[in-house]
């Protein structure tokens, strides 16, 4: 059976008007949109997403930047869909990012990084559960 993982497309990725080149990347691959919301987040909603980075000395201006305006979160499903999408992404800091991935090709920031995605099954069911109860 596919997978389901959670992708948020971050406030910076829609104030570059990136949101239609980052979604049009996923459909392309084959992956289905089983849910797509835009929103402004609170506070308090980004530490229960980050619950596991509230801590790091990167969390305070990580949580300024994903209040500061509105971001796309999206369920995507597929085959291995959590692996085919961190793939697509690449790693956290943009500079470094491979070429090829929405990172690598878009960002120059490690936190200004454009999405986010699930990185394991129980991240991906957390993160579902908390973004789309009705999914749950
Ligand atoms: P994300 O995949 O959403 O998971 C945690 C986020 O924190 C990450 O993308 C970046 O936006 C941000 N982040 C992670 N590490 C750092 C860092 N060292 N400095 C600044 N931001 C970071």
């Amino acid at each position: 059976p596919d997978e389901r993982t959670l992708v948020l497309i971050k406030p910076d990725a829609v104030r570059r008007g990136l949101v239609g080149e980052i979604i049009s990347r996923f459909e392309r691959k084959g992956l289905r949109i089983e849910a797509l919301e835009t929103r402004t987040l609170d506070g308090g909603f980004a530490d229960q997403h980050y619950a596991e980075h509230v801590d790091k000395p990167f969390y305070p201006p990580l949580k300024t930047f994903m209040t500061s305006g509105p971001l796309v979160s999206l369920v995507l499903s597929g085959d291995q869909v959590i692996d085919v999408v961190r793939a697509m992404i690449g790693s956290t800091d943009g500079r470094r990012a491979a070429a090829g991935t929405i990172r690598g090709d878009l960002s120059l920031s490690n936190r200004e990084n454009l999405v986010h995605a699930s990185d394991s099954v129980d991240s991906a069911k957390r993160e579902i559960a908390l973004w789309f109860p009705a999914l749950g």
